[in-house]
């Protein structure tokens, strides 16, 4: 059911790779909310051709390519969203993330760090590279809204999470940094919206995951929040009705942050 929350508005989509994607369900509120969209990802990801099928159900969204550490790239998909728009853009959600260490098995204390920075580029600074993109272009209206997508494991440990933890600490103070300048020159919010563990491509590769996501589950009182559920959240999130909310890391995981145990868990330890 939709209540037109983001009637007018228009916005790109960074990360939708299958229809578990976080980056995917979101794309299909914002249509069903009433916003134009833009999807975007990684050429090597749109080469397998799923995003079609979300653009056709987002009424013929564009497709366009932008490796999201490439500011060529970047400059080109802000054009070409303002271009296909006919303005500026309302919304932004960046739901990108990738860890070279993780995917190739190396363990935190014994990091490659060319990989790391590679994995820092991708998952974390890149943020600040698609805000400075939109900074230099002028190309959000006032108000505009961004959310990027992170783990709690940037304030807790969570060890077989490794550099990602890293990772995301950054791309949390990115957040705080670059929201605070977006905010004073032109009234841009900018969040990061911290995730429950959600079975989609990034979610499975890391180690672990099943025991980690029994684990949340147990340990949270509503439960786990799902995919669909976080994208009813990011909508919240680009509509005119959370406008004063910006630099903040929201947590988005059915009580799990503020939870130090629960009866579910000490009767599992007393077994
Ligand atoms: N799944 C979880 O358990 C979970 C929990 C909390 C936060 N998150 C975060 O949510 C976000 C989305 O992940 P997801 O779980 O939907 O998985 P996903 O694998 O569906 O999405 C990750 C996306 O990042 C894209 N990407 C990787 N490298 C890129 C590059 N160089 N340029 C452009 N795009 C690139 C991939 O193509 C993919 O679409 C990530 O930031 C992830 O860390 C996920």
């Amino acid at each position: 059911m939709s209540n037109n929350l983001l009637k007018g508005k228009t916005g790109i989509i960074f990360g939708a790779l299958d229809e578990k994607s976080i980056a995917w369900k979101t794309a299909l509120k914002c249509h069903e909310e009433g916003a134009r969209i833009v999807l975007t990802n990684a050429p090597v990801a749109l080469r397998m051709g799923e995003i079609n099928k979300l653009s056709e159900a987002c009424g013929n969204a564009p497709v366009i390519g932008a490796d999201v550490t490439n500011m060529d790239d970047l400059k080109n998909l802000f054009e070409k969203s303002m271009e296909h728009f006919g303005g500026k853009i309302d919304f932004v959600l960046h739901s990108i993330g990738m860890s070279l260490n993780v995917r190739k098995g190396k363990h935190y204390t014994e990091m490659n760090y060319e990989w790391n920075q590679k994995t820092n580029d991708i998952s974390a600074t890149s943020l600040h590279k698609v805000l400075r993109t939109a900074w230099d272009m002028d190309a959000l209206n006032e108000w505009a809204s961004v959310v990027a997508l992170t783990y709690i494991a940037a304030q807790r440990v969570f060890p077989d999470y490794n550099e990602m933890a890293d990772a995301k600490s950054l791309l949390e103070s990115i957040t705080r940094m670059f929201g605070y300048y977006y905010g004073v020159k032109n009234k841009v919010r900018v969040n990061t919206i911290s995730q429950s563990p959600t079975r989609t491509t990034a979610g499975s590769g890391v180690k672990g995951f099943d025991g980690f996501i029994n684990y949340a589950e147990k340990m949270s009182p509503l439960g786990n929040a799902s995919g669909e559920d976080c994208a009813n959240y990011i909508v919240t999130m680009f509509s005119d009705l959370t406008r004063m909310v910006t630099m903040q890391n929201l947590f988005h995981d059915g009580g799990f942050s503020f939870t130090g145990v629960t009866q579910a868990v000490i009767e599992q330890m007393e077994k």
